[in-house]
C-alpha cells in the first residue's frame, strides 16, 4: 500500500514497455468498491511509476481500450457490451486478472472481488513485475474475517499497539479516518469482514447512540468491501433491555433479539453478523437456564437469517475453575465435550469458530480435535495475529509456519484425508459456509500493530485465508518487497530471521509441547514456569521433582488423545509414536526420558533448546544491523530497538526456564552452563 517509486532501473525498463494509459471503471456510484479500485489503481501507478492516469466511468469517452485498465463485474462487463463471461467460474469475491501488454482487465463476480484484483495488479507492478498474466483467483473459503478485542472505553484486550481506533469513553469515536485506512489495509489482503468489539462484550454497544456509531463505522469500511459485525453479550436482554431474563427460549428474549437485529439492519443493510462467546471465562450463556449452546446460537441465527447475516459461535467454552489436583481434569477436553453432541443441531447460518489448538494460542499445540468431531456443522478456524503468547510484538515471531502445522494437518476422519484447511473450507464435509477468523487488535499506533515486522503476520493471514496452500516464505518475501523495497539483501535478511523466529521462540519459551511457559495469571508476557500449575486455568505442566507433562492418554490420563480419529488417537496414546514436539502435551514422563529423534533426555533437551533459541535471537540483531542504510532510518531504528530487546529477553527466558527446572530436578546440564551464573 506504500506505492513506493520503483528503483530507476526498473522505471526505465517500465518506460520501454507498452503500459496502460487510462483506467475505466464500470460503476460510477460514489464509494463503491469498483470506484475504490479505480482510485487505488490511479494512486498506485502514480506512486510506483510516476504516471498519472485518468479514471473514467463512461466507456464511450474512454481512450483506446487496448491500452486501458478495465475494472468491472461480470454483470457490468456484459451490460457494457464487452461480451459475456462464464459467470459460474467465479466464486463470490473471486476475480479474473488479465494483463496482455498494455491492456489490463479486472473482472469479478461481486464488487469487492474487483478491488482485490486491482490490489493484485498493484502488488505485481510494485514488485517490478510487468509480465502478462491470465489469472482466475477464487477464495478457498467464504469467511475471511478479522476480530478486534476492543473495549468501548478504548482499551484493547491483548492489544499491544495503543488504544482503540474504534471506541473511546463508551462511544464510537467521531473521526473515523483510521477506520477507513484499516478497511483499506484489510481489503488489500482480501479480508471481507470485521468484528469490531471484544468477545467479552459490553451490552451498551447495542444502545441507540452506538448503533448509529456502528453505522458510521460500516459506512467508512464499505468502500473497501469490508462488512461489519459485532460481538454480543449474551445477557443483553437483561442487562440492557431490563427483561430480568436472558433465557434463549423465552419469547420476550427472542423478541428482544429479533428487534435489535432488525434495528441494526435498518442502519447497516450489509451487516455481517454476530460473534458469540458464551459460558466461557465468566461470560453469561445459555447453560444458566439449562439450555444448550445450540439453542443459543440458533436464537441469533433465526434473527439474522432474513437479513442474510451469520453467527460465529465460539467453541472456546471451558471451566476455568478446574481442580489441579485432579489427574483426570483437562481443559483441552472441553470443546469436544460441549460440542460433539450438538453436531447437526446448528442452523445453516451458524459457524462454530474453533481456536487452532485445544488450549489457547500456545507456541505449539496439536490441531483441535473438534475439527474432526462435528462433520454436520459449519466451522471456522480462529488464529491470532496479536502476539498474546508470542512476545507481544516485542519479539519478532513470524507465525504462518505455526499456522501451517495446523492447516496442513491431516485428521484422518474415517481414515480418509481430512486436512484442517479442507474442513474449514467446507470441502471435506460438504458445507457451504466456513473459513477463517484472525484476532488482530490493531491500535492507534502509526504502524498498526506496534511493530513494523509484525505486519507480515497480518499480510500472510489474509493471503492464507484466501489460499492456504501458499508458501509461508514466498508470502513473506512479497510482503518484504512491498514493505521495505526490492533490495535483495533486505529481502534475504528479513526472510532469514523471520523464518527462524517461530522455532527460536519455541526453543527459548517452552518446547516438547509443554506450552509457552509464561505468566499465565496476568500478563502472558515473560517467563514464569512456576505459575502454570496449581491454579484453575488448566494450562498445566504437572511438573514435580522427577517428572513433567500432561498425561492425556486414554489408558492412564485425561483421555484427550481419544478425541482424535482412530489413527491419530493410537499415535498419541503411545509415548513411542507421539512426535517429540508434542511429547509433553500428551505424556507425563521422567526428566530422564529419552527423545526419539535425538536420544537426549528431556531435561537436557530443555537446556540445549533454550540455549539454542536464545542464541538464534542474538543473530537477529547483527543480521538486521547489516541493513543499515538500506532501510529508511526511522523504520530501521524501530526494528533494531525491538530486536535488541528480544535478544536480551530471550536470555532472560533461557535462564529463568533452565534455572527453574534445574532447581526442581537437581539434574545438572551436561554442558555445564545452567546454575553457574
Ligand atoms: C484468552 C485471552 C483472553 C480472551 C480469551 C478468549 O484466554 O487471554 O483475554 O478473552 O482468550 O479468546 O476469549
Amino acid at each position: 500500500l506504500r506505492y513506493a517509486p520503483l528503483p530507476d532501473n526498473l522505471r526505465q525498463h517500465a518506460s520501454s514497455l507498452a503500459l496502460p494509459s487510462a483506467i475505466v471503471t464500470l460503476n460510477s456510484t460514489e464509494a463503491s468498491p469498483i470506484q475504490t479500485a479505480g482510485k487505488e489503481l490511479a494512486a498506485g501507478i502514480q506512486g510506483v511509476l510516476g504516471r498519472s492516469l485518468q479514471v473514467s466511468h463512461d466507456i464511450a469517452t474512454a481512450s483506446d481500450l487496448s491500452s486501458s485498465i478495465l475494472v468491472g463485474t461480470v454483470a457490468t462487463y456484459s451490460s457494457a457490451g464487452y461480451g459475456s463471461l462464464n459467470a459460474s467460474s467465479f466464486a463470490a469475491d473471486g476475480f479474473w486478472l488479465r494483463v496482455n501488454g498494455s491492456s489490463v482487465t479486472i473482472i469479478s463476480q461481486n464488487e469487492r472481488g474487483a478491488l482485490y484484483g486491482a490490489f493484485e495488479y498493484l502488488s505485481r507492478i510494485s514488485q517490478g513485475d510487468f509480465s502478462d498474466v491470465d489469472l482466475l483467483s477464487n477464495p478457498d473459503a467464504p469467511i475471511r474475517w478479522v476480530n478486534q478485542w476492543d473495549n468501548l472505553e478504548g482499551t484493547i484486550e491483548r492489544g499491544y499497539a495503543g488504544p482503540s481506533i474504534f471506541f473511546s469513553n463508551g462511544l464510537i469515536v467521531q473521526d473515523l479516518t483510521r477506520v477507513s485506512q484499516y478497511a483499506r489495509l484489510l481489503a488489500s489482503v482480501r479480508v471481507n469482514a470485521i468484528v469490531v468489539n471484544n468477545v467479552n462484550a459490553n451490552p451498551s454497544l447495542l444502545n441507540e447512540t452506538n448503533i448509529e456509531g456502528l453505522g458510521r463505522i460500516a459506512d467508512a469500511m464499505r468502500p473497501y468491501g469490508v462488512q461489519v459485525g459485532i460481538s454480543l453479550n449474551f445477557a443483553s436482554p437483561d442487562l440492557l433491555g431490563g427483561l430480568k431474563t436472558f433465557d434463549p427460549l423465552e419469547s420476550s428474549v427472542i423478541t428482544w433479539w429479533t428487534d435489535k437485529t432488525d434495528e441494526l439492519y435498518k442502519r447497516i443493510p450489509d451487516f455481517a453478523g454476530y460473534l458469540v462467546k458464551a459460558n466461557s471465562e465468566g461470560q453469561p450463556g445459555p447453560l444458566t437456564y439449562n439450555r444448550t449452546l445450540a439453542d443459543a446460537a440458533n436464537l441469533f441465527a433465526r434473527a439474522l437469517q432474513p437479513h442474510g447475516g451469520i453467527v460465529m459461535f465460539r467453541a472456546f467454552v471451558y471451566d476455568h475453575h478446574l481442580d489441579p489436583a485432579n489427574w483426570k481434569a483437562d481443559r483441552a477436553n472441553a470443546a469436544v465435550e460441549f460440542f460433539k453432541e450438538l453436531d447437526g443441531q446448528f442452523l445453516d447460518n451458524v459457524v462454530v469458530q474453533i481456536k487452532y489448538g485445544p488450549i489457547d494460542f500456545q507456541v505449539r499445540e496439536p490441531a483441535s480435535p473438534l475439527f474432526a468431531n462435528i462433520p454436520n456443522t459449519n466451522t471456522a478456524i480462529e488464529l491470532q495475529i496479536t502476539q498474546e503468547y508470542l512476545g507481544h510484538q516485542d519479539h519478532l515471531v513470524y507465525i504462518p509456519p505455526l499456522w501451517k502445522t495446523i492447516l496442513d494437518f491431516d485428521l484422518r476422519v474415517d481414515s480418509k484425508p481430512s486436512l484442517v484447511r479442507d474442513i474449514v473450507a467446507g470441502r471435506r464435509f460438504n458445507k457451504k459456509l466456513g473459513g477463517y477468523a484472525g484476532v488482530v487488535n490493531v491500535g492507534t499506533s502509526i504502524n498498526w500493530l506496534g511493530s513494523h515486522t509484525a505486519m507480515s503476520n497480518l499480510y500472510a493471514y489474509g493471503q492464507l485465508a484466501w489460499d492456504p496452500t501458499q508458501d509461508s516464505q514466498e508470502l513473506l518475501q512479497d510482503w518484504t518487497r512491498l514493505t521495505f523495497g526490492l533490495d535483495q539483501s533486505v529481502v534475504e535478511t528479513v526472510s532469514k530471521i523471520s523464518m527462524a523466529s517461530w522455532a527460536a521462540y519455541e526453543n527459548y519459551t517452552g518446547n516438547l509441547g509443554i506450552q509457552t511457559l509464561t505468566d499465565i495469571l496476568y500478563t502472558h508476557f515473560g517467563p514464569n514456569p512456576a505459575n502454570m500449575d496449581n491454579n484453575g486455568w488448566g494450562q498445566w505442566t504437572h511438573a514435580d521433582r522427577t517428572t513433567i507433562g500432561m498425561d492425556r492418554t486414554v489408558s492412564n490420563g485425561t483421555g484427550f488423545a481419544g478425541q482424535y480419529p482412530a489413527e491419530l488417537a493410537a499415535m498419541y496414546e503411545s509415548v513411542e509414536t507421539t512426535p517429540d514436539e508434542l511429547l509433553l502435551w500428551f505424556h507425563h514422563v521422567s526428566y530422564t526420558h529419552r527423545l526419539r529423534a535425538s536420544g537426549k533426555t528431556v531435561i537436557q533437551h530443555f537446556y540445549d533448546a533454550h540455549y539454542a533459541g536464545a542464541e538464534t535471537a542474538q543473530t537477529f540483531v547483527s543480521a538486521w544491523e547489516a541493513l543499515r542504510g538500506k532501510v529508511d532510518a526511522e523504520r530501521f531504528e524501530h526494528v533494531l530497538f525491538r530486536l535488541k530487546f528480544q535478544a536480551g529477553h530471550a536470555i532472560v527466558w533461557r535462564d529463568a526456564v533452565c534455572g527453574f527446572y534445574h532447581n526442581l530436578s537437581g539434574i545438572p546440564d551436561e554442558a555445564g552452563r545452567v546454575g553457574h551464573h
